[in-house]
């Protein structure tokens, strides 16, 4: 199948080619042992498993998986208000209505983070509680919500980390014009950045603008069936597919530029993106060049546009019957300087070398692979070395700082007697990932920090309420809120800023 404007493909592929060329000569091929210290390494003096002092320790959360209030004080509904009310969309028939009643109960869930010890946290902004009819006029009351959140997290020592867009759109977008498969949506988020950087960007430094767009684009557009994400929509063809996740790319990129217009103090701005980690099978020069190689065009159609300006070649080549339609200018406007890059890192993928066109091969899961308290999270403790490193190495971008947006895992065990979730599973899951981390520190690699995903067990998307993500239990029928174990070992840690 051909574009409908085939001077528009050429122009890409050529532009792509060029950066596929770039990164060729000084990307992977480079690539040394495996654990050889790279650029300045950091680890002399340091105690081992050690963190900089500057190091920033957090939590994260999302507006829609933790506030509650879903049609309260003027807030219009959200497409995950919407399509909870489906019957069999999210297991419990759960929605987001009351969620952990984060909007009541803010005050005390800061002095839980106090009691935590971490220094920084990450939420996000519900749109239709800042625009309910998604353009036009502000809502007062929701504005003013997080302007009391912030003002809270900065009095009790917190800088706040805000994203803009964590999956709750207008529903009144998606009913005005089908959201993001239109790329007027690109537009009003910018002019939503815009607003929010003006009315907030004197009390937060630090934002993100979106996340995880695989998992509201591809996630929730299926072909041929419906995705099991809101909108939950049934595309036609792959083609279509691509185009909301070029819509998403383009309103990144829209927003960074929103923000640096309109923010009174220069903003900090990334995106938190759950890109896909490789982890050579082989310690060796050529089981590195092959998850360099996936790295590249498993991630070619989201994080390689966004840090490089291109779409990855070998990215094309998979999808050369079902590319976007690409206006003049939409490269260089999602390619936008960024002051960091987030990595929302769970798990990731084994790959070896194979005599492959792509020269490389993903080993497949057995099923008896341990996952950490979900079917999808199976435990790949490197995946957080090498999500590190394969930006800098694969990507290209040694420059760019890099934090942890999210990791954690879902609960295994049950309250004791006492009402105590002694959650070793997460204890352990955590520990092995930052070791891992520390590793990539050593070894210079700029990563500034942790944010565990998440403070308290919240709504878990199609999942509801049945799997807990938290450090903090949230008995649901009183909204109590019960630190597990997981929550001192944390605590621990970033006390002594190190992992035992
Ligand atoms: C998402 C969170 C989600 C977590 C656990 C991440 O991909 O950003 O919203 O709760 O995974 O599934």
């Amino acid at each position: 199948m051909d574009l409908p404007d085939p001077h528009t493909r050429r122009g890409f592929l050529g532009i792509a080619a060029a950066t596929s060329a770039a990164l060729l000569a000084g990307g992977c091929r480079r690539n040394d042992a495996p654990g050889a210290p790279r650029g300045k390494n950091n680890s002399e003096g340091k105690a081992p498993r050690s963190f900089p002092s500057d190091f920033m320790w957090g939590t994260a959360t999302a507006a829609c998986q933790i506030e509650g209030a879903s049609a309260i004080d003027g807030k219009g509904p959200s497409i995950w208000d919407a399509y909870s009310r489906k019957p069999g969309a999210i297991d419990g028939g759960d929605t987001p209505e009351v969620a952990c009643d984060f909007y009541h109960r803010f005050p005390d869930d800061v002095k839980l983070m106090q009691e935590l010890g971490v220094n920084h946290f990450r939420f996000s902004i519900s749109w239709p509680r800042v625009l309910p009819e998604g353009t036009g006029s502000i809502n007062p009351k929701g504005l003013d919500f997080y302007k009391r959140l912030v003002d809270t997290l900065l009095a009790a020592g917190i800088t706040p980390h805000a994203t803009l867009y964590h999956w709750d759109l207008p529903q009144v977008l998606q009913d005005r014009y089908t959201g993001w498969q239109n790329r007027r949506v690109v537009d009003d988020f910018g002019a939503y950045a815009s607003l929010l950087g003006k009315h907030l960007g004197d009390r937060i430094r630090n934002w993100m603008t979106l996340n995880e767009i695989s998992s509201f684009t591809r996630g929730a557009y299926g072909v041929g069936k419906p995705g099991a994400m809101a909108p939950g929509i049934s595309l036609a063809s792959e083609r279509e597919r691509n185009q909301v996740v070029h819509h998403a790319l383009l309103a990144h990129g829209t927003a960074c530029m929103a923000l640096r217009g309109s923010c009174p103090q220069t903003p900090r701005i990334s995106i938190a993106e759950n890109y896909s980690p490789f982890v050579p099978v082989l310690d060796d020069p050529t089981g590195v060049d092959a998850a360099c190689k996936a790295f590249r065009r498993e991630n070619g159609g989201i994080l390689m546009p966004i840090l490089t300006g291109s779409y990855d070649p070998g990215w094309m080549e998979d999808h050369r019957d079902s590319l976007p339609e690409m206006r003049p200018g939409d490269m260089e406007l999602i390619h936008q300087p960024l002051d960091a890059l987030g990595s929302n890192c769970y798990t990731g993928r084994y790959v070896r070398p194979a005599a492959t066109p792509m020269g490389y091969e993903l080993i497949p899961w057995s099923p008896k692979f341990p996952v950490a308290g979900t079917s999808w999270l199976h435990i790949v403790p490197e995946s957080m070395y090498w999500a590190i490193r394969l930006v800098s190495d694969a990507a290209g971008r040694k420059d760019l700082p890099v934090f942890i947006s999210e990791n954690g895992c879902a609960d295994s065990f049950e309250p004791d007697s006492s009402g105590l979730v002694a959650d070793i599973d997460r204890i352990m899951y955590y520990r092995s990932y930052l070791t891992e981390l520390t590793r990539a520190l050593d070894e210079g690699f700029r990563v500034k920090g942790f944010f565990a995903w998440s403070l308290l067990d919240n709504f878990e998307w199609a999942k509801g309420y049945s799997q807990r993500f938290g450090l903090v239990r949230v008995d649901y029928p009183t909204y109590r809120r019960i630190p597990k174990l997981s929550f001192g070992w944390y605590r621990g840690v970033i006390r002594s800023n190190r992992i035992v």
